[in-house]
């Protein structure tokens, strides 16, 4: 076991009648708010009637902020900055998926300083402040809604940054299961991918000698998301898998697997941000199922044990390390989810150029870059074609 500090503030409200304590919860952190949102999802998955609804009740001065998109921009939230600043507002909702999320988180810590909020992003300055959030999630996947990351691509360069720091825990985090309904299959499969890499990534890459806790905690969550997304394939109206799936979401991205694990390495991330900061149309799931099985075969030797126990837990035991990288792979395959850098429309030759910013992705988070040289990187997304 390696030494840690465990911190989570976020008050999580989950279930189908969660929102019952929306008015009550949001009154504690002021009087006008900043309702942030995508394209419009939550006025079809019944989200935005009931939180307008309730700071109706609480009666809540509101200004709307929508148009985030996935893999949100910095020119967006930089509007978001402004008007959170002209308008004054006292907290922020964040209603919708992890990029609703992450850009509400930015808007958050930007509306506090008088410097522009990518210096969070490039490492010139350290989140210490921020305005309160809470925030009604739509989309399992991220687990932004209980952590303190937050994900942002400067669109002009195609550098897609992450910062985080307590101040960007949200205050309180509102999980209805019912609202996911709407979600098509991809995202549900998408998401899931993005919650496994949430486990791969400490699973392989910490440096604790013993910790079977966290192991056995993974590999529970691991189980339970792949059972949970392939019923939700199955049967998408079953409120119970929606219910077990998104918990599992949350709880494989809320630091409590890290616990005791050491630093961790987050090497699939690190080079699918670089794909999706420089082709945005690609989500981050369905980047990070390109990327783990070409990772995986590059770092086989390296993790052999593990990619044993890995692929035993989920799909049974298997004869070596190339068996089981896979079985993952047809796994990945049968729930839909792209599996080469062709099917998410990124041609060989854009390889170069991704390893480029994989590198710098790398540097900025401290990671061993004689391990993940340019080369290097270019051999595992060689693996991808
Ligand atoms: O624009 P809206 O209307 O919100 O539609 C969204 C969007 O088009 C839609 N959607 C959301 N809830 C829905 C729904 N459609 C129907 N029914 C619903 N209930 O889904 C689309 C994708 O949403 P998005 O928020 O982009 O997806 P996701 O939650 O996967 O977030 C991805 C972003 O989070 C970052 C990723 O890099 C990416 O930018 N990440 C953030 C992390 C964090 N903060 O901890 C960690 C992750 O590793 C990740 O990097
Ligand atoms: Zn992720």
């Amino acid at each position: 076991m390696k030494d840690f500090v465990f911190y989570n503030p976020v008050k999580v409200y989950f279930g189908k009648n969660c929102m019952k304590h929306f008015d009550k919860e949001v009154r504690k952190h002021g009087k006008k708010v900043l309702l942030v949102y995508g394209k419009g999802s939550i006025k079809k998955n019944g989200a935005y009637n009931d939180i307008m609804n309730a700071l109706k009740k609480a009666g809540m001065d509101v200004v709307e902020f929508s148009g985030v998109q996935p893999n949100p921009v910095l020119s967006h939230t930089r509007k978001g900055i402004e008007i959170a600043k002209k308008e004054k507002v006292d907290f922020i909702i964040a209603a919708g998926g992890g990029s609703v999320i992450d850009e509400s988180k930015a808007i958050a810590a930007g509306a506090v300083v008088d410097f522009d909020v990518w210096d969070f992003y490039t490492g010139k300055k350290v989140v210490k402040d921020a305005l309160p959030i809470v925030t009604v999630l739509t989309l399992p996947a991220t687990a932004s809604e209980m952590n303190m990351g937050s994900v942002i691509t400067d669109e002009e360069t195609g550098l897609k940054l992450s910062t985080g720091g307590e101040a960007l825990y949200p205050e309180a985090s509102f999980l209805n299961p019912e609202y996911t309904m709407t979600l098509p299959k991809e995202q549900i499969v998408y998401g899931t991918v993005d919650a496994i890499s949430h486990i791969v990534e400490p699973y392989f890459n910490h440096t604790a000698k013993y910790n079977p806790l966290s192991l056995n905690i993974a590999d529970g969550v691991l189980k339970t998301l792949k059972e949970t997304c392939e019923n939700i394939l199955i049967s998408p109206d079953n409120y119970e898998y929606r219910a077990a799936h998104m918990w599992a979401v949350t709880v494989a991205f809320n630091g409590l697997i890290r616990t005791g694990l050491g630093k961790s390495e987050f090497p699939n991330h690190a080079i699918e941000h670089a794909i999706s900061g420089l082709f945005p149309e690609v989500a981050h799931g369905a980047g990070l199922a390109v990327v783990m099985p070409a990772w995986m075969n590059f770092m086989k030797e390296n993790i052999s044990s593990l990619l044993l126990r890995f692929s035993s837990n989920l799909f049974g035991s298997v004869n070596d390390e190339s068996a089981a990288i896979e079985v993952f792979k047809n796994w990945l395959k049968s729930i839909g989810a792209p599996v080469s850098l062709s099917e998410i429309g990124v041609d060989k030759d854009a390889i170069p150029g991704i390893s480029e910013k994989a590198e710098e992705i790398m540097r900025l988070w401290g990671m061993n870059i004689e391990v993940y040289s340019r080369e290097n990187i270019e051999k595992i997304l060689e693996n991808a074609k």
